[in-house]
């Protein structure tokens, strides 16, 4: 047989187009896209779409955040995203004070190599205590970490004068920084005079974090990375005062770039006024925005304002939101999205008329894997990964926490009806999802060495 697995009569879906085609698979590599091809394994996609494996360049797996760790381990997250069609992820080194970037990131890689179902990458992260380690990023770099995580809120946060040394060090390696974009002092004014005035609800969380201020942030964030000449690619974008920032920079001809994520598309902030937990679930940075803005971010990845979804998938237990919930500001910051975003874009980007197919496939994967360097990623094209997703576009969807792999127990999109769902999953070149049923185990993810 020529090829080892062939899915036939299939939509190809790219970022490119849309055309009937059957695609070969020889070991781990897409080996030919045309006619009448005959493998060992056939799969008739025929009525499907085949898309590239979906990449999801923004997750936090078993990460330690304040006094809790996220929810999905590597283990249960990259199972949950296998079976959202998502065949890449990448994750975040956050190095301690005394250690190395490399230390951190062989530890980090201790922790998750034996466990991921789907291959992933590493973001590093420089935190205040990695200003004094920034001869570290060319080595960093070099060992695959080709993006580094700069944030404006939080312990971790930069200030601007910092913020300025970090891109500098970023850009000299030829790497790409990622921001976390919000103006921290006015969030914690607000913070306080709510608390000092008994407002402590989960009602006041995003009424703390002003859209404005983070489009402010951004601005600010995009101006000093201009005055470096540096790209810079903008986390979470939540609202449309921040997508304009980006679209007026790129206006200009600057090499800056913004995700959204499925909770900022598809949810608005009166999620917040649901009654004890329930309004505490949703908390997360930058908040849920109100409903307007959802049509502002639609619009936004339709112009190409805005170029990638995410999903910031960060989830924590009802448990551990609720014990924290006396005050929003204590509570855990983060939601699930793992499994639901590919499905979800389509269903509400392409079904309702938001996104051609076409863009659908580029935001949610070609664009993400080639603005991370994951060079044999995100594409249908020969010689790439074979990782490839079977969708059906007709398949319905109500979505439950018993109808997803993800472990927090509780979903956003509780009740959320989506039409569009994957029922097959390869990554490079092996079944690893096809009726609701896994079948790699731990491991069978391989951590990739980005480059540009
Ligand atoms: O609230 C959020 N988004 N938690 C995850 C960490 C981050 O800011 O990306
Ligand atoms: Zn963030
Ligand atoms: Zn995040």
């Amino acid at each position: 047989m020529e090829f080892d697995l062939v899915v036939k009569n299939g939509t190809v879906v790219t970022a490119q187009g849309v055309y009937r085609a059957d695609v070969g698979i020889r070991g781990k590599h897409i080996a030919a896209i045309g006619e009448a091809l005959h493998g060992e394994r056939e799969i008739d996609a025929d009525g499907m779409y085949v898309t590239p494996g979906a990449v999801d360049v923004h997750v936090h797996l078993e990460m330690p955040i304040g006094d809790f760790v996220s929810t999905d381990d590597f283990y249960a997250g990259t199972r949950a995203a296998a079976f959202g069609g998502t065949a890449t992820i990448i994750d975040f080194v956050e190095p301690a004070p005394e250690e190395t970037m490399l230390e951190a990131l062989a530890a980090l890689r201790a922790k998750a190599d034996g466990k991921v179902v789907i291959d992933y990458g590493l973001h590093m992260t420089i935190g205040p205590t990695e200003i004094v380690k920034l001869a570290q990023v060319p080595a960093a770099y070099e060992a695959g970490c080709a993006s580094f995580k700069l944030y404006m809120a939080y312990g971790l946060r930069l200030n601007d004068g910092e913020l300025w040394q970090a891109l500098t060090a970023v850009h000299n390696t030829g790497g790409l920084p990622v921001i976390h974009a919000e103006n921290w002092d006015v969030i914690t004014t607000l913070v306080a005079e709510n608390v000092a005035n008994g407002r402590t609800s989960p009602h006041y969380h995003p009424r703390s974090r002003p859209a404005k201020l983070e489009g402010e942030a951004a601005g600010r964030a995009i101006d000093i990375a201009e005055l470096v000449g540096t790209r810079l690619y903008v986390f979470h974008v939540s609202c449309g005062e921040t997508a304009a920032r980006i679209a007026a920079a790129r206006q200009r001809g600057l090499p800056i770039y913004g995700e959204t994520c499925p909770q900022y598309l598809l949810l608005d902030w009166s999620l917040y006024d649901r009654p004890g937990v329930l309004g505490a679930l949703p908390v997360c940075s930058p908040p849920i925005r109100a409903q307007e803005e959802q049509a502002n971010l639609w619009r936004a990845l339709g112009q190409n304002h805005l170029q990638v979804v995410s999903t910031d998938h960060c989830p924590f237990t009802m448990a551990e939101k609720e014990s924290r919930s006396a005050n929003y500001s204590q509570i855990p910051g983060g939601v699930p999205s793992i499994e639901v975003r590919f499905a979800a874009v389509y269903s509400q980007g392409v079904r309702a008329g938001h996104l051609s197919l076409a863009q659908w496939v580029d935001v949610c994967c070609t664009t993400p894997a080639r603005l991370f360097g994951l060079q044999s990623k995100g594409e249908i094209a020969i010689g790439y990964d074979a990782d490839l997703v079977i969708f059906d576009p007709e398949r319905e969807r109500v979505i439950t926490p018993a109808s997803l792999h993800e472990t927090a127990g509780w979903t956003l999109y509780e009740g959320m009806m989506l039409r569009g769902w994957p029922v097959v999953t390869i990554s490079r070149g092996k079944v690893i999802v096809e009726n609701d049923e896994l079948l790699v185990g731990p491991g069978y993810g391989r951590f990739i060495k980005r480059r540009y």
